[in-house]
């Protein structure tokens, strides 16, 4: 038996693939650094959901009808949405979600991938006492989040910043979100059983959850000259590193470095969180050498939720929002696996052994 499920193939795809020693990422035939920055997220969705339905739209059909799913998901907000601010941004996305009406449809799709979108900067703004901003169709899916979450015209480069992020997160093999996806779907309970599945899954901070606890980390440092010591005590005190290590991957994380690249082109563009950066880039260096002496039998590099927590925190998300950030990237993947699974996969059933006590039979 394998804890934690490690080296189990727990099914085939056509989805994607993460090859932790070449450090890797392959979607739908393509690496990963011939989509980030390159092609926009609803080319993604296009490339991602291409055998999802019998319906096949394109990139452009799907920036249209993505943009009016938007609009309808922005009028189901509740006027009363008081009791779902006192949770963090990410619960109270969840919660909203989970009044859909289920199906396995392309238009229970969009309004999934329109959910997290439109949710989290309402919320958000809400939480801050401001009234949210309606969405605007005619903008990308990526151009239009940070559109809601500002309240006035964002920058290309903002925009490029945050495209490249969500095509970044868009899939990853069998991870536990999606495992989490695909079991749901393999009942047949519909695309927003699965995709709430998943959600909850994602939000752990061994997944997704991680890099709100990053920017906590790199507040505690202060500046890159109180980065070996406070590290080396953190992991005295027996704690992890968030940001760092990997269940595949032995190497970097080839997501790391289309993030870093992204906020290094953001920062590039004004005083997008220069000082910050530098103290990241700091943080890294220093995690990376004392993880590489103190753990020597397990190579630990620099993860996704690293520069993950840099990039939202620089495009103005709050920390108890990354995980739906996250989500509004890995929607795509998760409705991709849970079709497949229900088009081509059985219900997923798996054994367990038992070490527990045996009834005592009567003689
Ligand atoms: N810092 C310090 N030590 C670590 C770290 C870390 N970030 N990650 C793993 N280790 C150590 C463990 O303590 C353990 O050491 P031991 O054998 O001396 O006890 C060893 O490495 C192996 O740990 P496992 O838990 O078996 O490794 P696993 O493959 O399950 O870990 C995980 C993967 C959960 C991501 C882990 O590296 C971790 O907790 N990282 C920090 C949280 C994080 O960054 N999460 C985001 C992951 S990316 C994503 O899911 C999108």
């Amino acid at each position: 038996m394998k804890n934690g499920l490690d080296d189990v193939v727990a099914t085939e795809t056509t989805l994607s693939d993460v090859d932790g020693l070449g450090g890797i990422l392959i979607i739908r035939g393509r690496s990963l650094d011939e989509l980030a920055g390159v092609v926009s997220y609803e080319e993604l969705l296009a490339l991602l959901l291409s055998d999802a339905f019998d319906e096949k739209p394109d990139a452009d059909g799907l920036r249209r009808r993505i943009g009016l799913a938007r609009q309808e998901i922005f009028r189901t907000i509740p006027d009363a949405a008081a009791p779902l601010l006192t949770l963090p941004v990410t619960d109270a996305v969840r919660a909203l979600t989970a009044q859909f009406t289920d199906g396995d449809d392309l238009a229970t799709a969009l309004r999934l991938i329109a959910a997290p979108a439109v949710f989290t900067p309402a919320l958000i703004r809400l939480k801050n006492g401001q009234t949210p901003v309606a969405p605007d169709p005619s903008l990308s899916h990526a151009a239009d989040i940070l559109h809601m979450l500002h309240g006035r015209t964002v920058t290309p480069q903002e925009a490029a910043a945050l495209d490249t992020y969500l095509v970044t997160v868009s899939d990853h093999g069998m991870n536990a979100s999606t495992f989490a996806a695909r079991v749901v779907a393999s009942t047949h309970a519909g695309l927003v059983s699965s995709v709430l599945a998943a959600f909850g899954a994602l939000k752990g901070p061994l997944h997704g959850g991680a890099p709100g606890p990053v920017l906590d980390m790199l507040d505690a440092i202060g500046t890159p000259d109180n980065a070996e010591t406070w590290l080396e005590k953190a992991l005295d005190d027996g704690e992890r590193l968030m940001g760092f290590g990997h269940r595949i991957y032995r190497v970097r994380d080839p997501r790391a470095d289309a993030l870093m690249q992204a906020l290094r082109r953001l920062a590039g563009t004004g005083n997008h969180g220069a000082g910050r950066f530098k103290l990241a880039e700091g943080v890294e260096a220093a995690a990376l050498r004392i993880l590489a002496r103190r753990k020597p039998d397990r190579p630990l590099k620099t993860n996704v939720e690293f520069y993950t927590a840099l990039l939202l925190e620089t495009l103005g998300f709050p920390r108890d929002s990354f995980t739906s950030v996250f989500a509004m990237g890995r929607v795509g993947g998760w409705i991709a696996h849970a079709r497949e699974q229900t088009q081509h996969g059985r219900l997923i059933r798996p054994q367990s052994r038992y070490t527990g006590p045996r009834p005592i039979k009567a003689a």
